[in-house]
């Protein structure tokens, strides 16, 4: 059932992914304890907001990674074959692939997105910057089995999923996500992955609870995404940015806490919150080098190099696909 329908009755239906988003959020806010799927926080003002995180000194993930990738990038280079087709799962800034790029001889880039709009974009940057390089853009959903371009069917594969994403997959996701990679990718293909690291509590606090407040911001805005979107009526100054370090599951997670009782309408539905109640709006897991490992083992890839920064913060593996 499309909950939209009847609560808004009107002459102007919502396009599809409003559709999936409110039949999530309507779903998700029903649960005990409520939550939200961390793929909402990205719309334009959501994307934006993650790209002041990165940037931000206490968020030491993007600077950690990028470092890596610019002091290991011969590394890298060395284990990569020639001529190869660089896929890139989701796609974001540019800058991490671009490392890449200059570093390796590929004959192919493919950035996989949902946003179709973005990845033009991007694509026309690149094809300006690398112009002997093919670039072939796919708009799906890239945790789902999607299909490869045509033009690329005869090159070796390699896979690349900067950023630790793979973070905010709960466990079993992230199991199905390496699974599927591997069967897009096929026999014999490579991956590059960047993974967060467990480390002092602190410091993981302190990139989740800046003193800037951007995370808060980031987070709160799915609150407003929801307001604009399906006609919520959030009052967001009623919610506090929360995240935690839960130390048995080996994740930071984020919420947002309603500071008093309160009831919030969206699409003709109620719910209510008791003062204190939360809505969980994020997992960002953290990885031991011995857990990662096992992670890879377990869906079908070797993890044939690891590179990390020297103070352990993050890390970057390259897997090679187990027969
Ligand atoms: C995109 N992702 C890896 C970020 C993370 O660190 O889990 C999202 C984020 N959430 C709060 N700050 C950054």
């Amino acid at each position: 059932m499309n909950v939209h329908t009847p609560a808004l009755g009107n002459s102007d239906p919502f396009d599809e992914a409003t559709s999936i988003f409110a039949d999530d959020v309507i779903g998700a806010l029903a649960q005990h304890p409520k939550r939200l799927s961390p793929k909402y926080f990205y719309d334009a003002a959501g994307s934006e907001l993650f790209e002041q995180i990165t940037v931000l000194p206490e968020y030491y993930p993007t600077r950690t990674e990028l470092g890596i990738l610019r002091n290991r990038g011969a590394e890298i280079a060395a284990i990569i074959p020639k001529g190869a087709a660089l896929v890139e799962f989701g796609a974001g800034a540019t800058t991490k692939v671009r490392l890449l790029l200059q570093h390796c001889e590929f004959a192919a880039y493919v950035p996989v997105d949902i946003s179709g709009d973005f990845l033009t974009q991007q694509a026309a940057g690149l094809r300006k910057d690398f112009p002997r390089l093919a670039v072939h853009p796919v708009t799906a959903d890239f945790t789902a089995p999607f299909a490869l371009p045509e033009e690329i069917r005869d090159l070796p594969k390699v896979g690349f999923f900067p950023g630790s994403t793979l973070g905010n997959f709960e466990p079993q996701e992230a199991a199905a996500f390496l699974r599927t990679a591997r069967e897009i990718l096929g026999r014999g293909a490579q991956m590059i992955i960047g993974v967060d690291l467990e480390k002092d509590e602190r410091v993981l606090y302190d990139a989740y609870n800046d003193a800037a407040g951007v995370t808060a911001r980031f987070n709160l805005n799915v609150l407003v995404r929801i307001n604009r979107e399906l006609g919520g009526n959030f009052d967001i100054s009623a919610f506090n940015h929360r995240s935690i370090y839960n130390r048995d599951r080996h994740r930071i997670e984020m919420h947002l806490i309603s500071r008093k009782a309160q009831t919030v309408r969206i699409l003709g539905k109620s719910f209510s919150f008791r003062p204190g109640e939360s809505i969980h709006t994020e997992n960002s897991y953290k990885y031991s080098l011995d857990r990662f490992t096992a992670l890879a083992r377990e869906t079908g890839w070797t993890v044939r190099n690891s590179w990390t920064d020297n103070a352990k913060m993050f890390s970057v593996h390259a897997l090679t696909a187990s027969d």
